[in-house]
């Protein structure tokens, strides 16, 4: 069932559940993981398909199809191992559906079903970014705090930025999204003019630690808009005029200013819409996912800017904030574990993967306000 359709869900159990594994294929990576209980990750197996694409400066999405074809199944037997189990002990198969690239999206999907058909085992389609707005749920790790709900998520990426308000398991409103590039889409953008490898987020998040971020003056597109939409192309067309008067590509530490000032730009919009969003919804918790929440400068501010506001700030591990299998078994888990209870077999002869597929509803709170327009006698 897909999760926007879906009545809110019993929380799943603590460890020692019945084994699940989770397939996530959407894009560059191979992942596949197992889980015995929402939060108790057995094992977490990802295959970065980075060498490929890194030549091309990009995801090719006929590449990243023919990888996946070629890994999945050494993917799973790797995470089957690393939890120390065989295929007997899987209960039930979680997959992502989508969004994501059709060519990838298919390979882990016809995977998982055939799996599932041939030991009758539970499939659950999971939403992409539902499994990342549940990656703070995984094996939590000691010392951060619980997410609890309800909680208003910031899930930032190569292919997503957006803010959804999770309501309960199930039950997402989207406040607002990109208009145009997605932030990490700007890093590797930015890295790509720059002359630094892809992808760029990591790299220009180490180069901005040495870096004088108040050498550029960098717009913050959208920031003073009264909606929770972003944009971040004009920053980079920004970067790039100012490239343009540089005598020199910059290197150095003239580079290390350039890297450090784009940063400041992008993080200072993420962490300003993503209070003013959880202000507007009456939520004091703030979940950060996706690849660009392992970025140290928007972890740190977000969470000094949140704490002088009294509000939470919970942050997954890097590693399950980026594309990862483990945070797609959290999501489906609660209903694998309705059908595992319940005895059901395999049931999902057709599923298509859904390459665009929005998230939930979207929020009351994107309609456009028409202040001062009356409405006058028909004509
Ligand atoms: O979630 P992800 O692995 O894949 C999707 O795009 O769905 O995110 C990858 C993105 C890339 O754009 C990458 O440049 C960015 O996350 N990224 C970062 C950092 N690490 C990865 N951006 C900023 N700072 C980082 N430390
Ligand atoms: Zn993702």
């Amino acid at each position: 069932m897909p999760p926007n359709d879906s009545a809110p869900i019993a929380t799943a159990p603590e460890a020692g559940g019945p084994c699940i594994l989770a397939i996530e294929s959407s894009c560059d990576e191979t992942a596949a993981a197992v889980l015995d209980g929402t939060r108790s990750l057995r094992s977490n197996a990802v295959h970065s398909q980075i060498d490929i694409h890194a030549e091309f400066g990009g995801v090719v999405p006929e590449l990243a199809s023919r990888s996946h074809i070629l890994m999945i199944d050494r993917v799973v037997a790797r995470a089957l191992r690393e939890a120390n189990i065989t295929l007997d002990d899987i209960r039930g198969v979680a997959v992502t559906q989508g969004p994501g690239l059709m060519g990838s999206l298919l390979v882990g999907i016809e995977y998982a079903r055939a799996l599932a058909w041939a030991r009758n085992l539970p499939l659950a389609p999971v939403h992409h970014l539902e499994g990342h707005l549940y990656a703070p749920f995984v094996g939590l790790a000691e010392g951060s705090a619980e997410p609890g709900w309800p909680f208003v998520a910031l899930v930032v990426s190569g292919g997503h930025t957006a803010l959804y308000h999770a309501k309960s398991p199930g039950v997402y409103e989207e406040l607002g999204r990109t208009l145009d590039d997605a932030a990490g889409e700007a890093f590797d953008k930015v890295s790509k003019h720059v002359g630094l490898g892809y992808p760029g987020g990591a790299i220009i998040d180490k180069l901005s630690v040495q870096g004088d971020a108040e050498v550029f003056a960098f717009p913050r597109p959208m920031m003073r808009s009264k909606d929770f939409h972003f944009s971040f192309s004009g920053i980079k067309t920004s970067v790039a005029h100012a490239l343009e008067k540089e005598p020199t590509t910059p290197e150095g530490q003239r580079l290390n200013d350039l890297a450090a000032s784009f940063q400041r730009a992008v993080v200072e919009v993420l962490v300003h819409k993503t209070l003013r969003a959880a202000d507007a919804v009456h939520v004091d918790r703030i979940v950060l996912s996706g690849g660009v929440a392992s970025n140290k400068e928007l972890r740190r501010t977000l969470q000094i800017e949140a704490a002088k506001e009294g509000k939470t700030v919970v942050l997954p591990p890097p590693a399950l904030c980026t594309d990862n299998a483990a945070m797609i078994g959290a999501a489906g888990y609660a209903r694998l574990y309705q059908s595992i209870l319940a005895n059901e077999g395999f049931a999902q002869p057709h599923l298509a993967a859904r390459p665009s597929w929005p998230l939930g509803k979207r929020s009351p709170l994107q309609k456009p306000r028409q202040r001062g327009v009356r409405r006058g006698p028909k004509s």
